[in-house]
């Protein structure tokens, strides 16, 4: 756990009651809150419920009613402001917004945003036309110029009957982008990342398909972490069941022959691709227009082989001479290092990262993994088993050293 601590802000609007599940979502992540509320705020919800579930006493006035209160009270706010990571507030209203963009402090959370100092995320909700007022748009866009994160709200049916942007976002993402600003690095700023994920289909008739077992999550995770890092992402993405990392550009494919277009057409603009992407080797060769009927006792499929999309980069990246970096993957379930080498000098990548998809309790649907990772330089690492998102940062990591060593010799 990296011991990161949130002060979540809460305003009084119909969302505040999501705040909850907010605050829960952190401390899945292993970010520690305080609760901060406005008056309005405790309209809606009750201060136990934000005590309960973030363990700790929960702000809800600027002053007390007794002398030492009023005296604690009046520097709390500098104390809370220096011992937080970062200052989330959900849902902004538009009366928030409006106090943090031009300064106003009357209660104990526009006071504390004007003495943080360090990461603020704004998660608004509204009435739509109250978003949409030029007054509001004015206010998120100083507080975005002020380097404040202000995210769009969700579009849907709002508490009033309306429709339109203005529900607050969903809990686990405003949790995913407080991590991701906590977390970011900057090893991979100005770098584009391609990666490629999840399973291609190939389609029989128009309502069957064949297929590979891919959960997508090593390539969501590796997409994840790069983008954590700084770097642009471009995700081409198979069908999966995944909600795609934020800042992530997301390309959807279905067949190897999409997967093989969309990367081909981005591969100049890459400085780093990473296949991980379990490509069908085959694909039907007709398919009819029309739904095979059951009738025949035996069918036979006639199968022609997909492009092998890695085999294509690697030529192109040895014919380009941009200082790409490729890194391919292999399944495999015996022979591991030997196919791992095999696949690296045939299809000109710098890396095969090979995993052993016959170990137990791992690979496909599993959140963990263990990897070898073969390199061009001639390096075996083992990378012992961690969640894959662990795992894709330690991809990242030696990438960036194998980069070092490939291309400073030239
Ligand atoms: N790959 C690809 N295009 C294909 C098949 C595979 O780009 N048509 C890529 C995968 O994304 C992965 C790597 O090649 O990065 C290795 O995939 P794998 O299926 O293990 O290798 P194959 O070449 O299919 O070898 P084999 O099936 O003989 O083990």
């Amino acid at each position: 756990m990296a011991g990161w601590r949130a002060v979540v802000g809460v305003g009084g609007g119909i969302a505040a009651y999501k705040a909850a599940e907010l605050v829960r979502a952190l401390s899945q992540r292993g970010i520690q809150s305080t609760v901060v509320m406005t008056a309005a705020a405790q309209e809606f919800i009750r201060p136990l419920t934000f005590a309960a579930l973030s363990g700790r006493k929960v702000i809800t006035t600027l002053f007390g009613s007794t002398p030492d209160e009023v005296l604690a009270s009046s520097v709390e706010h500098i104390a809370v402001a220096r011992e937080h990571d970062i200052l989330i507030v959900a849902p902004a209203t538009a009366d928030l917004l409006g106090k943090f963009a031009n300064g106003l402090a009357d209660d104990f959370l526009s006071t504390l945003y004007l003495a943080f100092d360090r990461q603020v995320l704004l998660a608004p909700s509204m009435n739509t036309a109250m978003w949409l007022h030029p007054a509001t748009q004015a206010n998120a866009a100083a507080l975005r110029a002020r380097g404040n994160v202000v995210m769009e709200p969700e579009a849907g049916e709002l508490a009033c009957g309306e429709t339109g942007p203005g529900r607050l976002p969903e809990p686990g993402r405003i949790a995913e982008e407080a991590h991701y600003l906590l977390a970011r690095r900057h090893d991979l700023d100005g770098e584009t990342v391609l990666v490629t994920a999840g399973p291609t289909r190939e389609p029989i008739d128009p309502v069957r398909f064949l297929s590979n077992r891919s959960s997508g999550k090593m390539g969501y995770a590796l997409a994840e972490a790069a983008a954590w890092r700084g770097a642009r992402v471009i995700l081409v993405s198979g069908p999966v069941e995944l909600e795609p990392p934020l800042h992530v550009e997301l390309v959807r494919v279905e067949t190897a022959r999409e997967m093989r277009d969309a990367v081909l057409s981005r591969l100049p603009e890459c400085s780093i691709v990473i296949k991980s992407a379990a490509v069908a080797d085959y694909h039907v060769a007709n398919v009819p227009t029309q739904k095979l009927k059951k009738t025949a006792t035996r069918l036979s499929l006639e199968l022609d082989p997909t492009p092998d999309i890695l085999a294509e980069c690697g030529a192109e990246i040895e014919r380009a001479q941009r200082g790409q970096l490729l890194i391919g993957f292999a399944a495999e379930t015996e022979n591991v290092v030997a196919e791992a080498r095999r696949k690296l000098k045939a299809k000109r990548c710098h890396m095969v990262v090979a995993n052993n998809v016959a170990a137990e309790g791992l690979g496909f649907e599993s959140d963990e993994n263990e990897v070898t990772l073969v390199t061009q330089a001639g390096d075996v690492i083992e990378v012992p088993r961690a969640s894959k998102r662990e795992i894709a940062d330690r991809i990242l990591d030696e990438a960036l050293r194998l980069r070092l060593a490939l291309y400073s010799r030239s």
